[in-house]
């Protein structure tokens, strides 16, 4: 093994770039030359990619989105697209790739295993921490925590004001990021795709909370609970409320990264550096328990990670 690349794809999520770093700076530590390809798997069909030195990534482990840039990229999904993008990781004469990205990306990063021999290894980033085989992803504790600043406000006026807010947060297949934030947040529903929404319980439970003394709720959703907007105009004629909806969006993908996102993508980039090296060639790092483990590529992508309904239940019981 003399030369490797890493590349950034999907949805960019806070620590990718400490990722990088990682991964570059391992590299070199271990003898490799490394290969930064640009604008996610698009910079594979497109030829773009430049050389990264331990120089070219000082100054990153604090900055949020990724010096590679991620393009959403369609033509990474059909087999003409694939092929080319193998051929083209056989042109530049790499010998192992690590991709960093959610499980869209290890879907792709497979088959490029696949179509051209070269060993891939996964880090798992996403702020949706919606990957099998890890407890946790980069970006997905820093996005919680901007999500979490922003209900802390939306608190204070939602109480003068005697109104209820829906927040909806990002996640538009898997509620992890909304469950974190709201019982963090200390939400009095959560409303996750993981849970038939069921409307008239919503409305009973403001209903009551009025009877009982609430004057204001903090309902948190995931963006594929629901339409949001309807949700919202739907609680405010049954229940007579005042209801406004803030959809937090993409302010959630950026900022800095927290330390837990930064020490998570030292740990998992040093990781993955050494999986090439010791001849692994399709595989996932991630934590499980406090422990750097690794599995299988496939695994991440095409096993359904678990929600821990018990944290749901806990924050139902917190929020009476
Ligand atoms: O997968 C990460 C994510 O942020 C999802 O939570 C969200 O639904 C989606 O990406 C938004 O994608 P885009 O930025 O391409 O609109």
């Amino acid at each position: 093994m003399r030369r490797i690349g890493v590349v950034t794809a999907g949805g960019d999520a806070p620590g990718m770039n400490a990722a990088i770093r990682a991964v570059v700076r391992s590299a070199i530590y271990g003898g490799l030359e490394v290969i930064g390809i640009e604008r996610g798997y698009a910079g594979l069909l497109e030829g773009r990619y430049r050389p990264l030195d331990r120089r070219s990534v000082s100054g990153i482990i604090n900055l949020g989105g990724t010096i590679l840039r991620t393009i959403r990229c369609e033509e990474i999904k059909t087999d003409e697209g694939i092929e080319r993008a193998a051929e083209f990781l056989k042109s530049i004469r790499v010998d192992g790739l690590i991709t960093i990205g959610g499980d869209g990306t290890f879907r792709g990063a497979s088959r490029l295993y696949r179509a051209s021999g070269i060993p891939v290894i996964g880090i798992p980033a996403t702020i949706d921490n919606d990957v099998a085989g890890t407890d946790t992803t980069i970006g997905f504790d820093t996005a919680v925590n901007t999500a979490l600043n922003a209900i802390d406000r939306i608190r204070d006026t939602a109480t003068s004001h005697e109104r209820i807010f829906i927040v909806e947060v990002m996640g538009r297949r898997r509620g992890f990021l909304a469950l974190e934030v709201g019982l963090a947040g200390g939400a009095e529903l959560i409303l996750i795709p993981e849970i038939k929404l069921d409307l008239e319980k919503i409305c009973d439970r403001v209903k009551r909370d009025r009877e009982e003394g609430k004057i204001s709720e903090i309902i948190v959703m995931a963006e594929g609970a629901g339409d949001s907007r309807q949700i919202t105009n739907y609680i405010a004629r049954e229940t007579g409320q005042d209801v406004r909806l803030a959809v937090l969006g993409h302010i959630q993908r950026g900022g800095a990264p927290t330390a837990r996102s930064r020490t998570l993508a030292c740990e998992f980039g040093y990781k993955a550096v050494e999986l090439l090296l010791t001849g692994e060639s399709k595989r996932m790092v991630g934590i499980k328990g406090g422990e750097i483990t690794s599995v299988d590529l496939d695994y991440s992508w095409m096993v359904e990670k678990e929600i821990d309904l018990s944290r749901y239940r806990l924050a139902e019981i917190l929020s009476l």
